[in-house]
């Protein structure tokens, strides 16, 4: 090896280690996903599970879901929520606007379903910060799902 060609392989390897130690730092500091900080699709199907039991005893609002299979809606509201929270899922259901047009659903009904959902969390006893993130979440979809 010439010295040219070595003090190249040094500089090639000194700025490889460089790399991938920033690369360690920014993985070890990056901040953990709220799908993973709510514990991933277990936890996830667990508390659209309760949140379905709450809809369904929710006089104001089971009669929207009169025609529901919760299965199905149980398994789209996993994924969607899990592609919401960061989390490495698909979602192969419709977008909050269309999925909700022609319902007329009214702020009401918006709350209604808000409450039933902090009752879930509260079951699963999902700490306050993850809490206020999940409903932050859902309050941002408010003007995609009501009226429409
Ligand atoms: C931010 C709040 C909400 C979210 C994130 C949400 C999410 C969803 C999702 C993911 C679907 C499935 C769409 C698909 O399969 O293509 C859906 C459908 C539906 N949503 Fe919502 N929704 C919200 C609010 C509401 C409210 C307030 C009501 C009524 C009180 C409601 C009633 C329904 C009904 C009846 C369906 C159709 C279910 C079926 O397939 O039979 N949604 N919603």
């Amino acid at each position: 090896m010439s010295l040219t060609t070595a003090k190249f392989v040094r500089t090639a390897i000194l700025a490889l280690t460089t790399a991938t130690l920033s690369l360690a730092v920014v993985a070890a500091d990056a901040p953990k996903s709220l799908y993973d900080r709510l514990g991933g699709k277990p936890a996830l199907n667990a508390v659209v599970g309760e949140l379905w039991t709450q809809v369904a005893a929710d006089a104001r609002i089971n009669g929207r879901f009169a025609h529901t299979k919760p299965e199905v809606f149980g398994a789209q509201l996993v994924d969607f929520l899990c592609v919401t929270s960061g989390g490495p899922c698909k979602y192969s259901g419709a977008d909050m606007k269309s999925a909700h047009t022609g319902m007329k659903l009214s702020e009401l009904e918006f709350n209604a379903l808000a409450e039933d959902t902090v009752k879930a969390l509260d079951k699963f006893n999902v700490p306050a910060t993850e809490k206020g993130e999940v409903m932050t979440l859902l309050g941002s979809l408010k003007g995609d799902v009501i009226n429409r």
